[in-house]
């Protein structure tokens, strides 16, 4: 395998090429916006300088790993010679059905058709497609050059070869796969959602405060990160979403968004990304401050 074509140029698109990149894949890299385009080879670039820095590559690697990117806004364009397709794009089942049923079309036959999604059923993403045998889940963590785990999604009707194949893909770039079944939320969200949910419900249930939330789980559990400082990286929004893949998929109310979760989403408070979280985060600084309205 020589030619990956990732689709979508956000966080985790860019993070996928610049491994591929780096482990001497050629890659494409598509999105339907230019501009994303060029902002994800300006990350790779910056993310390789850091790299330089810290003597994990060389100014050479540098440069052969940006040779190895072509960016490309035409979806069919940028998959006809792929053998190996990681579809990154938006987290919207219409938007992934769609792009899959045109991959079918476009690229060659024999190619494998993963997606880095974090809770579409993979299944279903496979039925969009006439190979659901070579749809698989390569769902990759952030950020993704440093983060050592690829969650292998088995769908339906994935072949053994292929899972085979992808485990092994994985472990030539330096990861650790793990075979799963596709059931709501895999692995990974199945069990992250829902601590995260408890925590937001023992703030909102007025148990404790955000900062002792966080502290009892990073010094507690040895966690890195509390689990209010982790959903505010993630992106509220993105917790809202997988809890209602969760809470849909099982019929279960175990999993049901906490309505303070609900409710920061509709305020449009969405963590990092916004600004505003259960912490405030002003630009340029890295200080973890508690948001007023949780002091
Ligand atoms: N961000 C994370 O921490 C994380 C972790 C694991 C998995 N994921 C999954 O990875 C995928 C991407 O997430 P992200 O955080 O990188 O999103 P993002 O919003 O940063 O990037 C998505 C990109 O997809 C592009 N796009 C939209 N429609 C497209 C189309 N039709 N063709 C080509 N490109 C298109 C957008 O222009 C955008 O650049 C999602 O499925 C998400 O669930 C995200």
């Amino acid at each position: 395998m020589k030619n990956v074509s990732v689709i979508g140029a956000g966080t985790m698109g860019n993070g996928i090429a610049h491994l591929f990149a780096q482990n001497g894949f050629k890659v494409t890299l598509i999105d339907i916006s230019l501009h994303q385009l060029n902002k994800a080879l300006e990350t790779i670039s910056k993310n390789c300088d850091r790299q330089v820095a810290k003597n994990i590559l060389t100014e050479n690697q540098k440069r052969s790993l940006l040779a190895n990117i072509a960016i490309e806004s035409d979806l069919d364009e940028g998959v006809r010679h792929a053998e190996l397709v990681v579809e990154a794009a938006t987290e919207n089942t219409e938007l992934k059905l769609n792009i899959f049923k045109e991959i079918d079309e476009a690229a060659p036959k024999h190619a494998i058709l993963a997606s880095n999604t974090s809770s579409i059923s993979i299944t279903k993403i496979a039925k969009a497609t006439h190979r659901d045998n070579q749809v698989i889940g390569m769902h990759f963590m952030n950020p993704v050059p440093v983060m050592k785990l690829v969650e292998v999604i088995n769908g339906y009707s994935t072949s053994k070869e292929v899972t085979n194949t992808i485990v092994e893909l994985s472990k030539q770039l330096g990861k650790v796969p793990c075979v799963v079944n596709d059931y709501p939320g895999f692995i990974a969200n199945r069990i992250l959602m829902p601590m995260i949910n408890e925590a937001i419900y023992s703030l909102f249930e007025g148990v404790a405060g955000v900062e002792e939330i966080d502290t009892v789980m990073k010094l507690g559990m040895a966690h890195p990160m509390g689990p209010l400082q982790l959903a505010d990286f993630i992106g509220l929004d993105v917790c809202l979403s997988i809890l209602n893949v969760l809470h849909d998929g099982f019929g279960n109310a175990k999993y049901a968004p906490c309505p303070l979760l609900v409710n920061m989403v509709t305020a449009g408070k969405l963590g990092c990304k916004s600004g505003e979280g259960f912490y405030a985060y002003a630009a340029g600084s890295k200080d973890l401050i508690v948001s007023e309205r949780f002091k």
